[in-house]
């Protein structure tokens, strides 16, 4: 037995071998004390991890080609991946139709600049349905661009307000819900695919600008 107040440290077997190998160096580590008689004996060994690449994984990568760039690395979230883009990809289509209503139908109102931003963003938000179905693709999934079931499957509501600041806030809070929604979407994917998360974090970037802008306007 070791009395507490022995010191106790660490030292690598790297040191205590170091004469014979450096094989083993950083391999593990003894934990040792001294005792009561002043010997130096050992408590544990801690083994320390390697970094070192799944083999039967890069195996696996060179089969199943009809997957395309989805290898086994990707996990059991695929389908919930592509779920959560068709309906960002609903949302996005939605609020296209809204923007383009509010330009064509606000170009005769107070203030025609705002018209022509609204198509503005409806150009952004068709770029942003184009890379969401484009990745849903690359994972393997079908985007679903039916009109049928559109209204229900998007975050966002579509509006047919006449008046200029009414059509202000229904963007504004079509922009805040897909925020909320891309933001959630960030969060879920964190780093199961860095691919689509560096592509919902671009689109985020932009439906914060674009709710800065309805912001400005809808206070001017
Ligand atoms: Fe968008
Ligand atoms: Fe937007």
């Amino acid at each position: 037995m070791f009395d507490t107040c022995c010191d106790t440290y660490s030292r690598s077997r790297f040191d205590m071998i170091r004469s014979d190998s450096t094989e083993l160096k950083t391999e593990s580590h003894t934990m040792v004390a001294r005792n009561k008689s002043g010997n130096v004996e050992p408590l544990a060994r801690v083994q320390t991890k390697r970094l070192a690449l799944n083999e039967a994984a890069i195996e696996s990568a060179r089969h199943s080609l009809d997957q395309g760039a989805v290898t086994p690395h990707y996990g059991p979230w695929r389908e919930d991946v592509i779920q959560l883009h068709n309906d960002s990809l609903a949302t996005e289509l939605v609020c296209v139709l809204r923007y383009k209503r509010h330009h064509f139908t606000a170009a005769g109102l107070a203030s025609p600049k705002i018209a022509e931003e609204f198509l503005v963003h409806a150009n952004a938000e068709a770029a942003h349905g184009d890379r969401l179905a484009q990745r849903i693709v690359q994972l393997g999934g079908e985007p679903d661009f039916s009109p049928d079931t559109l209204t229900r499957r998007s975050h966002a509501a579509y509006d047919e307000s006449q008046e200029l600041k009414a059509m202000l806030k229904a963007n504004l809070v079509a922009e805040r819900v897909a925020i909320e929604a891309y933001s959630q979407m960030i969060a879920l994917i964190g780093d199961k695919d860095s691919t689509t998360r560096r592509l919902l974090e671009d689109i985020l970037a932009d439906e914060q600008e674009h709710a800065e802008e309805l912001k400005d306007w809808l206070a001017d």
